[in-house]
């Protein structure tokens, strides 16, 4: 192997960039060329590639989004597509890519491995909805960014005795939620994976009331509903006025944290060694704390569980 390609693509997740860095600096060290490829697969079936090198990769650790951008291609999901995206990736003499991303990435990745391109993926998503990884790049960031702005709708709450219904991101998984529901204390979470009981959450809220909490904080995952939505049917259901914040893109943005930062320098160097070790098809993993990797097929095959330790651990907490 003499010349790898590294892409990002997806939703991006603050990491992604310390993973770039990580997988370039590590395939200069054991002395192989590296070019990056912009906007993901789009940019890659239009040959959008940029060499990347020691110094170019210089003072990206710390950076929000990602250098090489990103962007999610319909073209790349058709067979067409894909024949095409392996004659590109022919075409530039590469010999092995490291995909960055979420699920859809991965998806992406496998057809290339199916056509017999080498390709090593590095989980990166604020939703950490990948099965097979304790932690994905950007999820603690993502965690840390929700919960401050939370603290401080926590002040405004309880100065003004109001309830606040906060949705944050999560189409489709409730981790993010769950660990701002757990580190802001707050008295609720609603997560797509458990259906929501209205009944339920108004008796806790009488409950809380009664026994002297004037305020109230619900944290939301957008793939529950819409927060404006759930503010209604707390008015009809139990007369409850709410405030809402929805959270949204800023969610995705700033700086790391050191543990993101520290993660996605060993995600992206474990791929890249997978690589040369000859491994396609698989993703570099966190698990109990050490580096593995497993196939990529979990990715969309396993649905990761999330901890119902955490949402008892809600209900227990906010009595
Ligand atoms: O997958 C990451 C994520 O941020 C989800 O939490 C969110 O639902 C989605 O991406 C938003 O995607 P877009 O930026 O394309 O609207």
């Amino acid at each position: 192997m003499k010349r790898v390609a590294v892409l990002t693509s997806g939703g991006d997740a603050p990491g992604m960039n310390a993973a770039v860095r990580s997988v370039t600096r590590s395939a200069i060290f054991r002395g192989l060329e590296v070019v990056g490829v912009r906007r993901g697969y789009e940019g890659l079936l239009e040959g959008d590639l940029i060499p990347l090198t020691k110094s170019s990769v210089g003072g990206i650790i710390h950076r929000g989004g990602t250098i090489l951008r990103t962007a999610r291609s319909d073209r790349f999901r058709r067979p067409e597509g894909i024949n095409e995206a392996v004659q590109q990736l022919k075409s530039f003499d590469i010999d092995g890519l490291v995909v960055i991303g979420g699920d859809g990435s991965f998806r992406g990745a496998w057809e290339l491995v199916d056509r017999g391109f080498p390709v090593v993926g590095v989980p990166a998503t604020i939703d950490n909805d990948i099965a097979g990884t304790d932690m994905t790049i950007g999820f603690d960031t993502a965690i840390n960014t929700a919960l401050e702005a939370v603290k401080k709708i926590r002040d405004t709450a309880s100065s003004h005795d109001r309830l606040f219904i906060i949705e944050v991101m999560g189409r489709e998984a409730g981790f993010l939620a769950l660990e701002v529901a757990v580190a802001s204390g707050a008295e609720c979470v609603l997560v797509p994976e458990r259906p929501v009981e209205l009944g339920r959450l108004c008796d806790k809220l009488h409950y809380a009331r009664n026994r002297g909490k004037t305020h109230s904080l619900i944290i939301l995952a957008e793939g529950v509903m819409a927060a404006h939505e759930l503010a209604e049917q707390l008015l009809d259901t139990g007369g409850y006025d709410s405030r809402i914040t929805v959270l949204g893109h800023l969610q995705r943005g700033g700086s790391p944290t050191a543990f993101d930062a520290v993660l996605a320098s060993r995600m992206g160097t474990a791929a890249l060694e997978g690589l040369l070790e000859g491994q396609k098809g698989v993703m570099a993993v966190y698990r109990h704390g050490g580096m593995e990797l497993v196939p990529l097929s979990l990715a969309w095959e396993q649905k990761k569980r999330l901890n119902h330790e955490l949402l008892d651990l809600v209900e227990k907490l906010s009595i």
